[in-house]
């Protein structure tokens, strides 16, 4: 009878909580006249412009429709907070990624499985990366960006953007896959990556992942050629018990906590996600840090004395240790990804009902939070739309709040390739400062192209003359 009197108990309990939240409103909708599209032609025309006029009139919290779907926006570090100190089976992201994710990755790994999986296998991949591994990086990011840059000649006008991006899959490669993929990597790979990698698009979000697109096809017949290069590269360090000190190798030998090792198809999958992860925002990021450094000649220059001042006057070959201690390139990285965080939107799938800030998320509804928005916020930062790197010398450059200042994320899906971004990313710019001065082109400073997913600087031109040494 006690057992019965607990279990009448809890269920009042339960449905009391549930009136409780159910009584409370769902957060102010922005209507739109548009049937099915909704407010999808305004936010992909200027996003961050759609969002920051919908927080001026509904606050912090608001919903709306693009293509059928709606989404609820948590903006500003408090309302933020319930997306990352939320359960996955609360906020959901595989239900929002998933789709995207494991046509390109494949079965197995991050999003085709269950968080707790995806958990583990990301604590796998970061034991990799510790200062032992990042020496190594340092000195073949720097190997690369002086081999890849000599066809740059003396001077010119060249794409920025795209030369980092072809960079960074080199440099990439090098580092998370070893010396045998890398050596693979010839113009027919390239090509087959970028194949796959057409398989982040704003149609493969949209359509059913089966259909015979041409992008779509492309994309499967990659990821097939692709992952069997791979095998062949894990089978024959598995037989020949060679151990290499690299990323590939820690896969190999780590375990799940049952003590099952992960399998070739797992290997691979996480082989083609770590780069994937890191290309686009790592290049975007890179590209918009030259053009903030192109802007400004005087911090150029700093970050140029900087190097002298601590590697030496005679420039020796970078190191580790040194690379730390650039500060101020650090600082302008760090503003860079203030100002231009390559991922505009994190997104979970509402799978029960979410209390934010005084309202009620329905299930079904896609929530988001925008690390641009959060980073430009008029309350929070001081001369916000200014690039100014020092900010950070002072303690609390966002008021303090906590979540105000997150282009790599927060909570359990936050990024764990943010130590490497850093090292590769300053190692690129602190070559390329001792190799060139750069300029604008006639005082452009490229406007932000949104039509590609991770936005990306449109025109991305920039003028170079080798320096004197
Ligand atoms: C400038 C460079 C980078 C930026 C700005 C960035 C940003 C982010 C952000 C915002 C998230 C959170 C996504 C979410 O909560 O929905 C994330 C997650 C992640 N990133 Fe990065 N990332 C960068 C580079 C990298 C690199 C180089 C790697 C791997 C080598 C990587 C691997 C990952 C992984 C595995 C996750 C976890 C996703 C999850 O748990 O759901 N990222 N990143």
């Amino acid at each position: 009878q006690v057992e019965g009197q607990n279990f009448l108990d809890s269920t009042l309990l339960a449905a009391v909580v549930e009136l409780l939240l159910f009584a409370k409103k769902h957060p102010p909708y922005i209507p739109s006249s548009i049937p099915f599209l909704g407010h999808a032609i305004a936010f992909g025309k200027s996003p961050i412009e759609f969002l920051e006029n919908a927080y001026e009139k509904y606050g912090p919290v608001f919903s709306f429709t693009m293509v059928g779907k709606t989404f609820t926006f948590l903006l500003g570090s408090e309302a933020a907070a319930l997306m990352f100190s939320s359960k996955n089976d609360e906020l959901n992201a595989e239900d929002v990624y998933s789709k995207l994710t494991t046509p390109v990755f494949g079965k197995g790994v991050a999003y085709d499985v269950p968080n707790h999986v995806f958990l583990e296998q990301k604590k796998m991949f970061k034991t990799g990366l510790n200062s032992v591994r990042f020496k190594q990086h340092v000195k073949l990011v720097e190997a690369e960006t002086i081999e890849y840059f000599q066809r740059w000649g003396d001077s010119g006008e060249r794409n920025l953007f795209e030369a980092l991006s072809e960079l960074i899959i080199l440099t990439a490669s090098s580092c998370l896959h070893g010396q045998e993929i890398r050596s693979m990597l010839n113009e027919r790979v390239a090509q087959l990556y970028a194949d796959l990698d057409g398989g982040f698009s704003h149609a493969a979000w949209l359509l059913p992942s089966w259909l015979p697109l041409p992008s779509f096809r492309k994309r499967d017949k990659a990821h097939v050629e692709i992952k069997k290069m791979f095998f062949k590269v894990i089978e024959k360090r598995r037989s020949s018990g060679e151990k290499v000190d690299d990323i590939l190798q820690t896969l190999i030998d780590a375990t799940y906590k049952d003590g099952q090792p992960m399998n070739d198809n797992e290997v691979a999958g996480m082989l083609i996600g770590l780069l994937l992860a890191g290309q686009h925002t790592s290049s975007t990021t890179s590209a918009w840090l030259g053009f903030f450094l192109a802007r400004d000649k005087a911090l150029q220059e700093h970050c140029y004395a900087e190097q002298k001042a601590v590697c030496g006057e005679h420039l020796p070959p970078l190191d580790y240790d040194q690379l730390k201690d650039l500060s101020l390139l650090e600082r302008c990285l760090k503003e860079t990804l203030r100002l231009r965080p390559p991922i505009m939107t994190m997104m979970r799938m509402a799978r029960t009902p979410q209390a934010a800030v005084g309202y009620t998320i329905p299930v079904g509804h896609q929530v988001c939070v925008s690390p641009t928005v959060n980073h430009r916020l008029r309350d929070t930062w001081v001369e916000r739309m200014d690039f100014q790197p020092d900010r950070y010398l002072n303690n609390n450059p966002a008021a303090g709040e906590k979540f105000a200042y997150i282009p790599f994320g927060a909570g359990r899906h936050r990024c764990i390739g943010e130590n490497f971004a850093y090292v590769q990313i300053k190692t690129i710019w602190s070559t390329l400062l001792r190799m060139y001065e750069f300029d604008l082109v006639d005082g452009y400073f490229p406007t932000i192209n949104y039509t590609t997913m991770i936005h990306t600087p449109h025109n991305p031109i920039i003028r170079y003359k080798r320096r004197k040494q």
